[in-house]
């Protein structure tokens, strides 16, 4: 069990929506119905964090994680190394006003700001089941757009077969940029067909409210049968490529990290086993879960994967 000591500044757990709070009110907007797009993103500096969207039928029946454990335990190495330090060291990160450079090869490239890249989508929350590659798991009502639709509208070309994301690079405000732990910016990058997949998700929210700095405002990833460090944060720049694009932890240690990072119970990591992974809020004497061959997603996505040697292309 995590042992925490609340901060000066931390919120007070009254201003955390708990998940009983959290699950009313998103029953009460089920039953408001569909909400028209352009009032999805609340206005840059607006007091509220509250999202409009639609609820779909992703991840019914999954429990979902305490707000509290997932935006309290997380990886954010730009600006901590430890699992409390990201939501305590990125208060005075601002993620408005925010742009996002989208090139390579396609043909529409630009420059976007948040509010114009995302505005023209419904926003959809989906529950979702994620794992981190360091065995701890979580499920999280993410608020986003389908990767695909978005990356529709730049109109990639033919011979792009990948895209490749980086995040914000100001070691002003992310203060680890200042030290070589990790090649800056942090960079991603996905397989077209996996981008495009209707299960990915350029996030924009999470638990119904805009995405708190530490889980990677204003935009992050989620692809949801991947291991967590896919899921890049803070995204300023999207690039479609013809060569596989270079990651931030494919080439600090490629023998450990691969470019797939698809979630797989039977390939260990070099150091651990992979086979189970333990819940977030469950207790210390709760038993480790199973972790499930592409996370659960199995039947949405294996046929990607068909005759590839997990082994090899981990
Ligand atoms: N993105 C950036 N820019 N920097 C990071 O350090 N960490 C990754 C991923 N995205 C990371 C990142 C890792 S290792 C994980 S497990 C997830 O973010 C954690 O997301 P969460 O903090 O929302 O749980």
């Amino acid at each position: 069990m995590l042992i925490r000591h609340l901060r000066a500044n931390d919120p007070k757990p009254s201003e955390i929506t708990s998940r009983h709070a959290y699950l009313n009110r998103r029953a009460f907007m089920a039953a408001g119905g569909a909400v028209l797009a352009g009032a999805a993103l609340p206005a840059a500096g607006a007091a509220s964090r509250r999202l409009d969207f639609a609820t779909t039928p992703h991840g019914a029946g999954l429990e979902v994680s305490d707000r509290e454990d997932a935006t309290t335990y997380n990886n954010f190495y730009e600006f901590a190394l430890d699992k409390d330090g990201p939501a305590a060291e990125s208060k005075a990160f601002r993620p408005r006003p925010w742009s996002v450079r989208i090139g390579g090869a396609c043909h529409r490239p630009g420059d976007l700001s948040f509010e114009d890249l995302i505005r023209p989508h419904r926003l959809e929350e989906r529950i979702y089941r994620f794992r981190c590659v360091e065995a701890w798991s979580m499920v999280v009502p993410w608020v986003g757009v389908p990767l695909g639709d978005l990356l529709k509208r730049f109109e990639p070309m033919g011979s792009a077969r990948y895209v490749a994301f980086r995040t914000l690079f100001d070691p002003e405000v992310m203060p680890m940029q200042k030290t070589g732990v990790l090649e800056w910016p942090y960079r991603e990058g996905l397989r077209m067909d996996e981008a495009m997949h209707p299960l990915t998700l350029m996030v924009v929210g999470m638990y119904g409210e805009v995405l708190p700095n530490q889980n990677g405002a204003p935009l992050r990833l989620i692809v949801p049968w991947k291991y967590g460090f896919k899921c890049i944060k803070s995204i300023v720049s999207i690039d479609f490529a013809e060569e596989m694009p270079r990651t931030t932890w494919s080439t600090a240690n490629p023998r450990e990290y691969g470019f797939y990072a698809n979630v797989d119970p039977e390939v260990d990591h070099p150091r651990w086993s992979q086979a189970r992974e333990r819940r977030l809020g469950d207790g210390l004497f709760t038993p480790k879960r199973d972790t499930l061959y592409l996370n659960g997603y199995a039947d949405r996505v294996a046929h990607l994967y068909a005759g590839m040697d997990r082994n090899k292309l981990f």
